[in-house]
């Protein structure tokens, strides 16, 4: 058997084309949805992430502005800029890039956005909003995540969902997103004492741990949809995913590439939230 590949890019473009009218219809009414990233120090990966942020917003026309803070701010620097950003009307979304420098403490940074700017969907509120099925903001990366299983076309409703992570970011979320759709869901993480047995288990495997290549064709039942979060780089220097793409594509049903899988639908989502955002203002 040879995997389908989910496109995340071509979706990606989809939705993008989409929110770009959205976008032209509101700057027309005076409305243009404004993002501001705010990345502090120079952690080569928050850069890549923070440009290609930026990129996505003048593509679409959605006005945004960096604030680059030097490596050594202090929390009440950063909360004062949070706070000038919660009060700044052409803002509709503040983002943080994570992660912080250690000595800045990332839950009160996050607490301090308006819940109503939350492009990103970390702060307490948005979280809990989505715990019990209220409107709110969505992680990105956990929302496109189900944007891409959508496009294969198989349904949620009573599979078994298996999320390999536990982060604030992706895995917990992406569990809830997963049950909301009537999954059975089953989070394992590095405690679980034989994942491969739980993923063989899974019709819908989500990898999302950050080790690269850890889940082989071997853990996988035939004709599984696979999504694979993860980006590292290899011993060889490529950048590869939580999957082993090679060995898995032999035995799964659908399957995401990285690059250009779950990447492209990240930024997407931002997008598709800020402009949400603005349209609540
Ligand atoms: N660091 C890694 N992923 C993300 C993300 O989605 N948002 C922010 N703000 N920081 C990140």
């Amino acid at each position: 058997m040879s995997a389908k590949i989910i496109d995340g890019k071509a979706v990606a473009a989809k939705i993008k084309a989409n929110l770009k009218l959205q976008i032209a219809d509101l700057t027309s009414k005076g409305k243009t949805p404004g993002l501001a990233v705010v990345i502090v120090g120079d952690n080569p990966s928050s850069r890549k992430y923070v440009n290609m942020k930026k990129r996505a917003c003048a593509e679409l026309g959605v006005y945004s502005e960096e604030h680059s803070l030097s490596r050594d701010s202090t929390q009440s620097e950063l909360l004062c800029l949070i706070d000038d950003l919660n009060q700044n009307p052409r803002i509709h979304g503040i983002l943080v890039q994570l992660p912080l420098p250690s000595h800045l403490n990332e839950g009160q940074v996050i607490e301090r956005i308006a819940p109503s700017k939350d492009v990103d969907g970390f702060h307490p509120i948005s979280v809990g909003k989505l715990m019990i099925g209220i409107p709110g903001f969505i992680s990105c990366t956990p929302a496109g995540v189900m944007e891409l299983i959508k496009e294969t076309g198989v349904s949620i409703e009573g599979k078994e969902c298996v999320v390999i992570g536990r982060s604030n970011i992706v895995g917990k979320p992406q569990a809830i997103l997963l049950l909301r759709e009537h999954g059975t869901v089953t989070i394992c993480h590095s405690r679980t004492p034989d994942l491969a047995a739980c993923c063989r288990r899974a019709d819908i495997l989500i990898a999302a741990v950050g080790k690269p290549e850890l889940i082989k064709g071997d853990m996988i039942k035939p004709g599984a949809v696979v999504i694979d979060v993860g980006t590292s780089v290899n011993a060889e220097g490529k950048l590869v995913g939580d999957v082993h793409f090679d060995s898995v594509s032999k035995v799964a049903g659908w399957l995401t590439p990285v690059p250009g899988g779950v990447g492209p639908m990240t930024i997407a989502m931002l997008m598709k939230n800020t402009v949400e955002s603005a349209l609540n203002f």
